[in-house]
């Protein structure tokens, strides 16, 4: 079976910021598009916006501009629904609300044949409770694109109880002729990104509540090491403080209250006070006034530590070897171990060692490490540009200037954090690997399916799952098992997945 023919027509519904975007995604693969909206003009105003942004590839040289105007000639205005007879598949992208998106559709069905297919873009709502107010409710289906739909490649293609299978099927196939990365998802609260995506934000709001860092230094580690385009701070004001906190408050609604996605009470401060991000002027971070900004913080160069001996060489580690190997320091090969957790970095004045989960301060305790300084997860060691430490309550003000110059001397820039448990980089990263896994385990989607979202929807450097088998299921479960010991909160619970691949040996993927 393949996806519909180029010349089959698609319709659009609501020709808002969603609706223009996928109708010149439509009107790229050659589909003839009409596109309908219930204000007047406000379809004309679609097509205006999508012939602006056209324009701008013309002039880049991206495309002609006789396929622009082929593109744009593919688009119809209709000025009612009833003209809609004809379409193969219709896809609304109108208000998000249950009842006015169901009476939509029920209009339709009193037009179209009962072979059109009905897609929705919503983002939130159940395609089974959609569905259920249609005679036909098995040719209803999610196909949920990301903002700008014209870039981002991900369409979840969601089915509700009632969805036939092969609808859904024309969908992904469609979606993959429309040049997109599909994904197959049941109908779950959040479906796959807007549920593996909420520790993204959580778990940063939560470290920054702790004290670990001021916003911005949250953002560069993130970025810096972590590899992430942009920090969760910067993302939640461009996404919108108040659209960001009232999708977390939906998915915990919907999930009954579960811990793992409880709001954050500093989100809904900063949208009590209006700050609702890039929209508004100031969210986290303040766009009027650049003189009130908050930047990240890094350590004052130090004099770097004569000699350090490196135990413990694991693979995860490659990068920082590579980068160690052309320094006068000592690795030792002779304790060559798999677990990045035994790698320890001696120094005259610190043990240095990957965050397990626990606070600093705990593990120098548990150790018996007086001088214990922890680092923190990077994607990959050798090209960050910073790195994050933390030190334990017990450990000299010398041996973080002592961590701080070793780190400083294999190029990085350094970031001191408050001694929070797990630290930043490797408790966020865990907190996706967990909420990934999870989402498999309750029968949401496909492993791979993970990665696919994550990666083209919300352009994740990595996807959580094949990071997971990267850092290894055992440091995964060491450090959220850590997490939930020192909170005590059902928050960091471990998916039964991650713990029976762990225990049969075997990899996420
Ligand atoms: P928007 O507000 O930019 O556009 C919605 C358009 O639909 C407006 O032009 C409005 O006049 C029209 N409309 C409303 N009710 C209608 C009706 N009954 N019949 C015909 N036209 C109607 O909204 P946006 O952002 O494009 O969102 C549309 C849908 O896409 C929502 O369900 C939203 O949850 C979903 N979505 C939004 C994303 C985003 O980043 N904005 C991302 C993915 C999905």
């Amino acid at each position: 079976m393949t996806g519909l023919l180029s010349d089959k027509t698609v319709a659009i519904i609501g020709a808002g910021t969603m609706g223009a975007g996928i109708a010149q995604v439509a009107a790229g693969f050659g589909h003839q598009v009409m596109l309908f909206d219930q204000i007047e003009g406000a379809a004309q105003k679609g097509i205006d916006n999508i012939s602006h942004g056209l324009n701008k590839l013309v002039e880049r040289g991206k495309i002609t501009d006789d396929k622009k105007n082929l593109l744009i000639n593919q688009i119809k205005v209709v000025s009612s629904i009833e003209e809609l007879t004809f379409a193969s598949l219709v896809i609304e992208a109108i208000v998000e609300n249950l009842e006015v998106k169901q009476k939509l559709f029920q209009q339709l069905e009193k037009f179209c044949s009962t072979e059109t297919i009905f897609a929705t873009n919503t983002s939130s709502l159940s395609i089974t409770a959609i569905a259920s107010a249609l005679k036909h409710s098995e040719r209803v289906v999610g196909m949920h694109f990301f903002n700008p739909a014209p870039i981002m490649k991900l369409v979840e293609v969601i089915s509700g109880l009632q969805t036939n299978p092969k609808i859904a099927q024309i969908v992904f196939e469609t979606a993959t002729n429309w040049g997109k990365h599909p994904v197959y998802v049941r109908s779950t609260p959040g479906f796959i990104v807007n549920r593996v995506a909420r520790p993204f934000y959580a778990e940063a709001l939560r470290i920054y509540q702790e004290g670990a860092a001021n916003i911005s230094t949250i953002d560069a580690v993130m970025r810096e090491s972590g590899g992430f385009r942009m920090g969760p701070f910067e993302l939640m004001d461009l996404i919108g403080n108040d659209v960001n906190y009232s999708v977390t408050a939906s998915v915990h609604n919907s999930y009954y209250g579960d811990q793992r996605f409880t709001p954050s009470i500093i989100q809904q401060e900063y949208n009590n006070a209006g700050y609702f991000g890039r929209k508004a002027g100031r969210g986290f971070y303040n766009y009027t006034d650049e003189t009130k900004n908050i930047f990240p913080e890094t350590a004052a160069d130090v004099s770097t530590p004569d000699t350090a001996t490196i135990s413990g060489k694991s693979q995860f580690f490659n990068g920082l070897l590579k980068l160690l190997s052309q320094t006068k320091y000592i690795i030792e090969d002779k304790s060559e171990t798999s677990s990045p957790v035994i790698f320890t970095i001696k120094t005259e004045l610190a043990t240095i060692k990957l965050t397990d989960g626990r606070t600093a301060t705990q593990r120098a305790f548990d150790e018996q490490i007086d001088d214990l300084i922890l680092f923190d997860l990077a994607l990959d060691y050798e090209k960050a540009t910073r790195i994050a430490i933390a030190k334990a309550d017990q450990a000299t003000e010398l041996a973080i200037q002592n961590a701080i110059g070793f780190f400083q001397r294999l190029g990085k820039k350094v970031s001191v954090l408050d001694d929070v448990a797990g630290m930043c980089v490797m408790r966020i990263v865990c907190m996706l690997i967990n909420e990934g896994a999870d989402t498999v385990n309750q029968g949401v989607c496909e492993m791979s399916a993970i990665d696919i979202a994550m990666k083209n929807g919300v352009n994740y450097p990595e996807g959580p799952i094949a990071w997971g088998d990267r850092i290894g299921l055992e440091l995964v479960i060491k450090t959220l098992k850590n997490l939930q010991k020192l909170y005590g909160e059902d928050r960091y619970r471990i998916s039964p997945l991650l713990t029976r691949k762990f225990i049969a040996k075997k990899s996420l993927l």
